[in-house]
């Protein structure tokens, strides 16, 4: 392990390698740490990138390949750099019912970008999910780490300010 360690020196902080082991040590075997091992480098880091992705996956003993599939099949982590927030508008029936494109599309206009871009001032990422668990209220969006819910047109210009 210390061997491991070492190599990942460059490009895992000390600080990342051991809240990793804390989630491997509850679980079956290190691979089981996938998404637990990404969601705290993204944490640290905003983003994964490709050497952060490497480095994770040399820890777990996985290859970089399948650990990217990981990451690309799970929505939250982000493998291009993020705004200081990142809007997600879930774009699910109850919310699409509900008039969310008119949301989507009021936050677009407001912000001028479009979904999976960022804004100039590298505030905001505008990205799409699925339901985000809070259908009674659709409308429904999560501004960094709040979930706002029953969005009108005019209450987003509210909740951007
Ligand atoms: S469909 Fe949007 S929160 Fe469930």
């Amino acid at each position: 392990m210390n061997s491991v360690r070492n190599n990942l020196a460059s490009t895992l902080t000390d600080q990342e390698v051991s809240e990793i082991e804390a989630e491997i040590s509850h679980l079956p075997d290190r691979r089981s740490a996938a998404i637990d091992a990404l969601k705290i480098v993204q944490k640290h880091r905003g983003w994964i990138s490709d050497g952060s992705l490497s480095a994770i996956a040399r820890l777990l003993g996985m290859s970089d390949e399948e650990l990217d599939g990981i990451a690309t099949f799970y929505t939250l982590i982000y493998r291009k750099p993020v705004g200081e927030k990142v809007i997600l508008c879930c774009d699910s029936v109850s919310c699409w019912i509900m008039g969310g494109d008119k949301i989507t599309n009021k936050i677009k206009s407001h912000l001028n970008v479009e979904l999976g871009e960022t804004t100039e001032d590298s505030k905001y990422t505008l990205l799409p999910v699925t339901c985000l668990g809070d259908c009674d209220h659709a409308p429904a969006m999560m501004v960094g780490d709040e979930l706002h819910h029953d969005l009108t047109e005019s209450n987003i210009e509210e909740i951007l300010k």
